[in-house]
């Protein structure tokens, strides 16, 4: 009976971990899409602007909180990196990063 229980408690947690990360992606593709109009469709940038695509996710992570603290200079990031948390920074830069 306890084996069962157990059993059954891990499988649901099996479960609940993948609805989660499913959860997430949706979220950050839904967050990298308000990116796309400046730094391109899925992070790849035609212009300027620099790509976001492949960066690795400490730079990125870093990059967002420079802007936002203001540590580093921007035209509009600035205001783009105050609309987010750090979670969501992450889940940006985990979205963005994996993009090849
Ligand atoms: C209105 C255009 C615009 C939008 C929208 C925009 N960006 Fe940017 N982004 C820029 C520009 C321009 C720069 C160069 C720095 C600056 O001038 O602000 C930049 C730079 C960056 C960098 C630094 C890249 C590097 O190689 O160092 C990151 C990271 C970044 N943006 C992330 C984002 C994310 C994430 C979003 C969406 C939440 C976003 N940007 C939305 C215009 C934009």
């Amino acid at each position: 009976m306890k084996k069962t229980l157990a059993l059954t408690l891990l499988f649901a947690g099996t479960l609940g971990a993948v609805a989660v990360a499913q959860a997430t992606d949706a979220r950050a593709r839904f967050m990298a899409a308000n990116c796309a109009y400046c730094h391109g469709p899925d992070g790849k940038s035609r212009g300027a602007i620099p790509s976001l695509a492949g960066l690795e996710k400490g730079y990125f992570v870093q990059q967002m909180k420079e802007f936002r603290d203001g540590k580093r200079d921007a035209t509009v990031m600035q205001k783009h990196a105050m609309g987010y948390t750090d979670a969501e920074y992450e889940a940006m830069a985990a979205w963005f990063a994996a993009i090849k």
